[in-house]
């Protein structure tokens, strides 16, 4: 009998479907193609099904998977692979997605959601993505200090929540995002990036926790979205440009960062204005490794910036990662910081930690930061560095 049922509203539904594709619409709910939605079961294989019924639409319609509210889904990692053959493709989320626990993680254990190579592809919702990151957190104390020279990065075997790999013309719109196990969203090598209305929260001492992650990527905007995470609220990687970041309400975390850059490494084209920090280790940093190299971080911008009580508001670091002589690093340059208030945590407002002849062509003005102990004076730290400074509150004096 119900069977019989399952039967009937899968035809009902195929031929409504296929109804409407002449009308411009199709949706693909995920329990239509064998979800179960209890938050138990393994529902990777529908939403599998769901997605490559959907990506395979022709013509002028624009396929629409549907993750119904009121459900919860768990996945294992999965993998929504494009390019598919609508020009876009929509993923409604509207329930929530659930991460296995990591004891019974199956699988790929450095990625969870993927969507890769799929164009035109638009998230949005007002539904869940919750990485129930408690067990990998309290287990990842130990490989967060083994850097990889080879690699050029911290060789870690955590997932990232959510990963679009080589998606173009992106745009994501209104998801929640809880508890990532490792970093909560990563684009990578993706280019028209719009990213905004976002709530992206897990505690702030669990570690790792990224909230949004950009590497090999260009003409990506991320705004109006809260983020509250454990590490870096955004990070900006090696293989950028032209990265707009604006109205971002960031901590705890550890800031808005140009980050680990590493020889040859290039960033250019960053532009951060009208955010608020808060409560955060850090506030806007650029840091890089002391290895020299033709890479870059130039043309950056922060502007419009509130802090409160933040570690360090204003940090460039170009000794960061690992502990080598220093061999000069790559350059930072052209780095504009204008109308930063706010109160800092400890008594370093301002720290420029620049290796030898590296950070040139920094400006600042209107910067007046102090400290959140009305007994303490905030103060500033600068080496190497090339500049102007006016208006600036503490001074900073360069060595
Ligand atoms: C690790 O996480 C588990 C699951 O949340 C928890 O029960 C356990 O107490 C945690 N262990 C430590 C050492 O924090
Ligand atoms: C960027 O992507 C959006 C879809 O998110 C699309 O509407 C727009 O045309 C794209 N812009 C360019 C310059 O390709
Ligand atoms: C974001 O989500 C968290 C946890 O679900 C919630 O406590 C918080 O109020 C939300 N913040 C905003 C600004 O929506
Ligand atoms: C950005 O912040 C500045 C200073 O608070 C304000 O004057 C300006 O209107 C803001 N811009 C936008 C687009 O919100
Ligand atoms: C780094 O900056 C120095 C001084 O401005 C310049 O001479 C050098 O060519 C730059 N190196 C690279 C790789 O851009
Ligand atoms: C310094 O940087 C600013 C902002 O990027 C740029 O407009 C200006 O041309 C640069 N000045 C020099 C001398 O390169
Ligand atoms: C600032 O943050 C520190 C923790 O970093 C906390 O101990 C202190 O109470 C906070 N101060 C204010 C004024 O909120």
């Amino acid at each position: 009998m119900q069977d019989q049922l399952v039967v009937a509203i899968l035809i009902f539904c195929t031929a409504s479907s296929s109804l409407w594709v002449g009308h411009g619409l199709s949706t693909f709910d995920v329990l239509h193609y064998g979800a179960k939605g209890n938050g138990l079961i393994d529902d990777s294989e529908a939403f599998l099904k769901a997605w490559n019924a959907a990506c395979v639409v022709t013509g002028n319609t624009i396929p629409t998977i549907l993750v119904p509210e009121g459900h919860t889904f768990k996945l294992q990692p999965t993998n929504f692979k494009g390019p598919c053959k609508s020009k876009n493709i929509n993923f409604q989320l509207m329930g929530t997605i659930l991460a296995p626990q990591k004891s019974e993680w199956k699988g790929d254990v450095k990625k969870w959601i993927v969507f890769s190579m799929v164009d035109g592809l638009s998230l949005y919702g007002s539904g869940l993505i919750d990485g129930q990151g408690f067990e990998w957190w309290n287990n990842t104390k130990k490989p967060i200090k083994e850097f990889d020279l080879s690699l050029g990065s911290v060789g870690l075997h955590i997932p990232t929540a959510l990963r679009f790999n080589s998606c173009n013309d992106l745009n994501m719109n209104g998801v929640n995002h809880i508890n990532g196990p490792g970093g909560h969203i990563n684009v990578h090598e993706c280019k028209n990036v719009t990213i905004s209305g976002l709530n992206i929260t897990s505690p702030g001492n669990s570690p790792n926790t990224d909230g949004i992650d950009i590497s090999y990527s260009s003409q990506v905007e991320i705004s109006n979205s809260f983020i509250g995470v454990g590490d870096d609220c955004i990070a900006i990687k090696g293989g950028c440009s032209h990265i707009k970041i604006h109205h971002i309400a960031c901590g705890p975390g550890h800031g808005i960062s140009i980050r680990s850059l590493k020889q040859n490494d290039k960033v250019e084209d960053v532009h951060v204005w009208n955010c608020s920090i808060n409560g955060a280790t850090n506030g806007a940093r650029i840091k890089t490794w002391p290895l020299e190299g033709n890479g870059y971080a130039r043309k950056i911008s922060f502007e419009h910036i509130t802090f409160i009580n933040t570690t360090y508001p204003i940090i460039i670091d170009q000794n960061y990662g690992i502990k080598v002589k220093d061999e000069g690093g790559i350059n930072v340059s052209d780095i504009t910081y204008y109308d930063l208030k706010g109160t800092c945590a400890k008594d370093i407002a301002i720290s420029l930690n620049c290796g030898t002849k590296y950070c040139s062509n920094i400006t600042m003005n209107q910067i007046n930061i102090i400290s959140a102990d009305p007994a303490k004076e905030a103060t500033t730290l600068c080496n190497n560095v090339q500049g102007n400074f006016r208006n600036v509150i503490p001074k900073v004096t360069c060595s």
